[in-house]
């Protein structure tokens, strides 16, 4: 596990939008495993910034996204194919076929997890997956369970999610309660994994999730097992370790 602090979170995302750039660079066709919040937002804007520069070139890229609300059209402002679009695929040159977010208006759970499961697995698997950690130490939509969920599926947002997501709706009861998200096999699975954390708030879970026991109670602590992983965080989340 290599740590990489940053003063803050301008630095944390120039910090980890260079490894992303680096990926691209030595392999133009590669997979990039992307999240959406709040934490890559800033990575999103650098990459665009080196775009617009010609230093970087995502005509080859194929993406694939972590997570979906079930039941928010594509063009609902809350979607997460919304905010990718928004945020970050709007401005680059990645083909549009080669853009993957599950699908969330599919109602069929079963049909939807499959689709997505083999879609990863017919672009050969998450080159490097970026990854932001929620306060009780979920990844993608992996919640705190009894044992760690493998493969894409379909989850119950728990209330804290829930909660924490209500700033973007007008009111919690607008906060969709499902999700499909892909599983922690599929994210352990990708070759690189990248987390980036930002703000104090998050300085207590990063202390749990990488420097205390494995265990699915806390799912970004299965992190700890994989063989190439960095975590880029400003001095306010890395303040507990
Ligand atoms: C987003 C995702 C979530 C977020 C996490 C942290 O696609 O899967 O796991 O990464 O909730 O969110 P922020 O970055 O808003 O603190």
């Amino acid at each position: 596990m290599r740590i990489y602090k940053a003063k803050d979170y301008k630095d944390m995302s120039r910090k980890a939008a260079n490894i992303i750039s680096a990926q691209v660079i030595m392999k133009p066709n590669c997979v990039l495993g992307l999240a959406t919040g709040s934490s890559p937002i800033g990575i999103y804007k650098q990459l665009i910034e080196w775009y617009k520069k010609d230093d970087l070139d995502f005509k080859e890229v194929v993406s694939v996204n972590l997570d979906e609300y079930k039941g928010l059209e594509r063009d609902n402002n809350q979607s997460y194919y919304y905010f990718m679009h928004e945020n970050f695929f709007r401005y680059i040159n990645i083909k549009p076929e080669n853009i993957n977010i599950p699908n969330g208006m599919e109602m069929d759970e079963k049909k939807e997890c499959e689709n997505y499961n083999k879609t990863i697995s017919d672009i050969g698997g998450v080159d490097l997956q970026l990854l932001g950690l929620g306060h009780n130490g979920h990844i993608g939509f992996n919640e705190p369970e009894e044992a760690f969920e493998r493969e894409t599926h379909c989850v119950d947002l728990s209330q804290t999610t829930i909660e924490a997501n209500a700033r973007f709706f007008n009111n919690k009861d607008e906060v969709p309660k499902q999700a499909y998200t892909m599983g922690i096999k599929t994210i352990m699975q990708a070759k690189k994994i990248v987390v980036v954390v930002s703000g104090e708030d998050k300085a207590e879970i990063v202390k749990k999730a990488f420097f205390g026991p494995v265990t699915p109670r806390v799912p970004a602590s299965i992190l700890q097992m994989h063989n190439d992983l960095t975590i880029v965080g400003d001095e306010a989340a890395l303040s507990k370790i």
